[in-house]
């Protein structure tokens, strides 16, 4: 078993700020959490989804009017995947920060990592892979099937049992709107923190990457994250560290409080 990073891995001025006691620890993620869980993200260079596939072919209203067989099975091979992987101490750190500091969880990944290492409560703004629906009538669907192992299988979606409808994923495509209740909590959650984690995001994908803007001037914003992106200029501190390996450290600071 792996040694939990010290804090002292990251900077002391970083150190300093989070040696106090936060009320409202908001964590808000991105694909970049789950990487070293072996899922891979969407824009992290070559091994990035949308370097290999087009959004525009899988992820958008039109590709499955065009071919629902097709994204169907693209969503199935990334449903394979996630079920293969395993929390990292990433996840693990946000479900021990959640049982000491009551910290709130809000991401836009689709997996169910969180879920699976103890975090309660995780707002999923762009949906979950594991809540798929009819495209006609709404209603949930559970999975019948094991996932492919390739990419690009194309598998007929089920068939809705009441109205015969197609099953969707139940992720949002590009070209979607987000839930407006789970916007709405979400701006609330990070419009009242005193501690926001922007962990493993591009911040390029709105209205989500604006939710980092909602924070009070008076919270302290970390961002965790390997490479530098748009949200950067808006957090206080930067840890350039996988998330795997930063958020131990982090939160074994934050609860030296609890
Ligand atoms: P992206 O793939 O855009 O960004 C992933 C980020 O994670 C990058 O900034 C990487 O530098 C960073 N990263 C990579 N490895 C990391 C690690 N080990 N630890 C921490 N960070 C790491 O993913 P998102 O920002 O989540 O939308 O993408 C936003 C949305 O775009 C997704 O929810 C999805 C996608 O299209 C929909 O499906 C609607």
């Amino acid at each position: 078993m792996e040694a939990t990073p010290s804090p002292d891995i990251l900077s002391a001025e970083l150190r300093q700020s989070l040696s106090r006691r936060f009320e409202n620890i908001v964590v808000f993620s991105g694909a970049g959490l789950s990487a070293d869980s072996g899922i891979p993200t969407f824009r992290s260079g070559e091994n990035g989804l949308w370097s290999e596939f087009n959004p525009a072919d899988l992820a958008t209203p039109d590709a499955w009017k065009a071919n629902k067989a097709l994204v169907w099975g693209w969503y199935e091979w990334r449903r394979g995947l996630i079920l293969k992987a395993q929390p990292n101490p990433g996840h693990l750190a946000i479900a021990q920060l959640q049982s000491t500091l009551n910290a709130n969880a809000i991401t836009q990944n689709v997996d169910d990592l969180h879920e699976r290492a103890g975090v309660r409560d995780v707002l999923h703004l762009h949906g979950s892979m594991f809540e798929p629906r009819c495209a006609i009538c709404g209603l949930s669907h559970s999975f019948a099937q094991s996932p492919p192992d390739a990419p690009l299988r194309e598998i007929t979606p089920p068939q809705c049992p009441s109205c015969k409808g197609a099953v969707r994923p139940g992720v949002v495509w590009f070209g979607e709107q987000l839930s407006r209740a789970v916007m709405g909590r979400a701006e609330r959650m990070i419009a009242a923190c005193d501690l926001l984690l922007v962990v493993g995001t591009s911040g390029v994908v709105y209205p989500a990457a604006g939710l980092v803007a909602h924070a009070p001037r008076t919270a302290t914003a970390v961002e965790i994250n390997p490479a530098a992106t748009q949200q950067s200029g808006r957090t206080d501190y930067v840890v350039r560290m996988s998330a795997s390996q930063a958020l131990p450290a982090v939160v074994g600071l934050l609860t030296q409080h609890g």
